[in-house]
């Protein structure tokens, strides 16, 4: 019996993927490799929506693979692949493209904020496209299931949209997917401002990227801001700070909230910090290891995303032969 297939992505468009990105996404993609055919993809055609440098793309789209190798994605089971070195990825988005409505694709609030942001100039049209890019992504595994968190909501609807309107006008062709969130999966705050999710894009002193230096994010621990009071307890309406160390605390360490509610009953605030700075870099320093050591070995990285790539296209391109004769091609 077949598994139920999986696909998610990330961007390379950091150096480091930072502690949100790994509890609140790898740690997931890595349990749902147990229970599905999973396609991880470091989606690099979508990083180049917003400002790249040729170099610095091509080193980040190496190191966010190895970090997804070193979080515990498992090559052997899953498919690792880079987006650009599969070009149904391309050719699909151009079909899905056409079967969007101009109002559609306006309506999706990401561009909107985007383009708002950058101003129109400054914003190409892949920021308008990414949506039916990402939808290809998707739709090309036949994908039953997308993690994804709430940014993305918008566009998983707008993919199944268009599965459904494909699937209408051409026939049967595409699954349509559901989005997953497996139980459990941890939000987590900047540690500056923790009444906002952590993200490179505030980046700063509240972010804590895995592959800084760990002395680095030991002190960005504990100068996480906290509140005027003493009491250690997991109340994120009155104590965002301690909660947010808390829920970390909790995902690093093993421990659930409430044991550690207990164990720090009486004790300071700062107390909780200096443990928690402590327990993330007894995990920080062997990843980063482990993802100098994958990058390291250039031949042996290669090789996983060369493979992937093979996979990656055999599924990919079944699913585009067959679009493509429904289209007319
Ligand atoms: P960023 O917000 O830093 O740009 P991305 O949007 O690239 O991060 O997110 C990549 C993945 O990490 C997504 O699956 C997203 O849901 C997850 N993620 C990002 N930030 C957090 C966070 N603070 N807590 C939990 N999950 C997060
Ligand atoms: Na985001």
């Amino acid at each position: 019996m077949s598994l139920p297939r999986v696909f998610s992505g990330m961007q390379p468009t950091a150096d480091s993927l930072h502690l949100g990105n790994y509890l609140g996404a790898l740690t997931q993609w890595v349990k749902l490799q147990e229970t599905h055919d999973a396609f991880y993809c470091v989606v690099d055609l979508h990083s180049i929506t917003a400002d790249f440098e040729p170099e610095v793309l091509r080193q980040r789209t190496r190191v966010t693979a190895a970090q997804f190798l070193a979080g515990g994605v498992d090559p052997e089971r899953s498919t690792l692949l880079v987006q650009s070195h599969v070009a149904a990825h391309a050719e699909l988005s151009w079909v899905l493209t056409c079967l969007t409505g101009f109002g559609e694709a306006s309506r999706m609030t990401q561009f909107k904020d985007k383009s708002q942001r950058y101003g129109t100039d400054r914003s190409g049209v892949g920021l308008f496209t990414y949506p039916m890019l990402m939808a290809a992504d998707i739709l090309l595994y036949q994908s039953h299931r997308v993690p994804v968190g709430e940014d993305q909501r918008q566009h998983l609807e707008l993919t199944r949209d268009l599965a459904q309107r494909f699937n209408t006008r051409f026939g049967e062709t595409f699954v349509v997917p559901e989005p997953y969130i497996v139980k459990g999966t941890a939000k987590i705050y900047d540690l500056q401002t923790p009444d906002k999710q952590m993200s490179k894009s505030l980046g700063g002193s509240g972010c804590l990227y895995l592959l800084d230096e760990p002395k680095v994010n030991a002190k960005k621990i504990r100068s996480a801001v906290t509140d005027t009071g003493r009491e250690i307890r997991f109340d994120p309406a009155e104590k965002p700070g301690i909660s947010n160390l808390l829920t970390i605390y909790s995902a690093l360490s093993g421990q659930t909230v409430e044991q550690l509610e207990a164990a720090y009953d009486g004790k300071g605030y700062g107390d909780l910090k200096k443990d928690l700075a402590e327990v993330f870099v007894e995990f920080a320093t062997p990843f980063r290891d482990k993802v100098r050591q994958i990058v390291a070995d250039t031949e042996g990285l290669d090789a996983v995303l060369a493979r992937g790539a093979e996979r990656a296209r055999t599924v990919a391109g079944e699913t585009l032969a067959t679009a493509y004769d429904r289209v007319g091609f």
